[in-house]
């Protein structure tokens, strides 16, 4: 097991790249099963969820290799036995995003449940609801979806999701890219991440636009080609990178992201205090050190555009340094408020007013503690409490952050932070 060793107090400088997008990257791997063509990635992170999608897509049977570092190419052939194994699914739930490519184009697939995680019960009904409504025919037994299309492919359908589902919306697409007929998918979701996805399908041929704000319009075609996409940046690991600037009073530019994708995360900048400079045609972004203190705030998570809910741990960080009471609502997950405790261990004033809501009350100083998490937000919420602290953390359940963030210790180095990988 390896754990990070922080030593705080170091204001961070200098230029970081940020990668792409890990959420974007796993969906469109997923997009290269429906055609046979060779599909070409570009700036792939290297981080662990990647490389579990590559070996469960290679134990289904497709090829998937790493090219020139940061690319990836996907082949995927016709497979004898369209299966993914439960291995995969208990290392990840986004592997539930093969369901959509694998029964449009085989016209059958069984998956594993993917069950929960540690941030809450995570259920996919809405799945496999998007599924049927297309015609398919879904049957749950011991832990398994054996799914089935008819024998003339999935058909186009109106789907409505009852509250917005960022997989959901992907899964749907992906499967009525070759389903015959038009579906309309309503109330769909926005984030950037899914508008990358639908530039891949289109470069690969599909029929397919957001027609308005929440409506995504597919109409099925016989085939798709491949194609040849870069991944966007990662929005998550950018505002990481920003709060560490923050937090540290540092100056940090970022580079290789949308400043417009973080609207939301800059407008509780501009309200806290936290000065910053965008730059969208040079897709930079600017942290600079504030003057003053940094101000209370109440933010409710939301999605996209709204303030997203993998930012509220991070958040929370520099909230523990702002003058007066903030609260933090939870409203998409159940249970994203562990990291609370952990903090309280290194100084923070956190009340849990219920599972979903926090309040915070600052500035308290910070200070070094062993701690750990076993969940990626708020594995990068330590990190960032730790360089915000005073003394030496440790903290450990650190392959949670690997899932997610590209050499973080290398790239945290870099800006001048005291942070070592050991083995415990
Ligand atoms: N939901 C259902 N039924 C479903 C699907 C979702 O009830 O069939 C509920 C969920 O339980 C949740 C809400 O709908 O309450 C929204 O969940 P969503 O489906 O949007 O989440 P997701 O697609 O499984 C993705 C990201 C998450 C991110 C959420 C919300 C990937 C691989 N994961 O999950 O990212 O938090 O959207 O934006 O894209 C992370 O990167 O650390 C992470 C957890």
């Amino acid at each position: 097991m390896q754990k990070f060793v922080i030593t705080g107090g170091h204001p961070l400088s200098g230029e970081v790249r940020i990668a792409g997008a890990k959420n974007a990257v796993l969906k469109m791997m997923a997009a290269a099963v429906l055609t046979d063509d060779r599909c070409t990635l570009r700036n792939v992170p290297k981080i662990s969820d990647v490389a579990i999608m590559r070996e469960v897509m290679t134990d289904i049977g497709f090829d998937v290799r790493r090219v020139n570092g940061d690319a990836l190419e996907l082949q995927a052939h016709d497979v004898a036995w369209p299966f993914v194994p439960l291995e995969a699914a208990l290392k990840m739930r986004a592997s539930f995003i093969l369901l959509g490519p694998m029964l449009t184009r085989f016209g059958r697939v069984i998956l594993p449940n993917p069950g929960g995680d540690r941030i809450g019960r995570r259920p996919v009904n809405f799945h496999v609801a998007a599924m049927e409504a297309m015609g398919a025919t879904i049957v749950y037994r011991n832990g398994y979806y054996f799914a089935s299309a008819p024998t003339r492919g999935l058909r186009g359908a109106h789907i409505e999701f009852p509250i917005v589902t960022v997989m959901g919306t992907e899964n749907a697409m992906l499967a009525a890219t070759l389903a015959q007929g038009t579906t309309v998918i309503d109330n769909a979701a926005r984030e950037p991440e899914v508008d990358d996805l639908i530039a891949m399908l289109d470069a690969m041929g599909a029929r397919i636009e957001r027609t308005a704000e929440r409506r995504i319009e597919v109409e099925g075609v016989a085939s798709l080609r491949g194609a040849d996409h870069r991944v966007l940046g990662d929005r998550l690991e950018a505002e990481t990178f920003a709060i560490a600037a923050a937090i540290t009073r540092g100056e940090v530019t970022l580079t290789g992201i949308k400043p417009q994708h973080l609207a939301s995360f800059l407008e509780v900048c501009d309200r806290m205090g936290v000065a910053h400079e965008a730059d969208a045609a040079a897709s930079t972004l600017r942290i600079l050190p504030s003057h003053g203190a940094l101000r209370a705030v109440d933010v409710q998570t939301d999605p996209y555009p709204g303030f997203a809910t993998d930012f509220q741990a991070p958040l929370s960080v520099l909230l523990t340094q702002a003058t007066g009471v903030s609260t933090v609502h939870e409203t998409i997950f159940e249970d994203r408020m562990d990291h609370a405790r952990e903090l309280v261990k290194m100084g923070a004033s956190i009340e849990l007013v219920d599972e979903r809501r926090a309040r915070i009350t600052g500035p308290t100083p910070l200070h070094g503690a062993e701690v750990g998490i076993a969940d990626l937000r708020a594995g990068a919420t330590l990190i960032l409490a730790a360089l915000a602290a005073t003394g030496t953390s440790v903290i450990s359940g650190i392959e949670h952050v690997d899932r997610g963030y590209e050499q973080i210790e290398a790239k945290l180095v870099a800006l001048g932070a005291q942070i070592n990988r050991i083995e415990a």
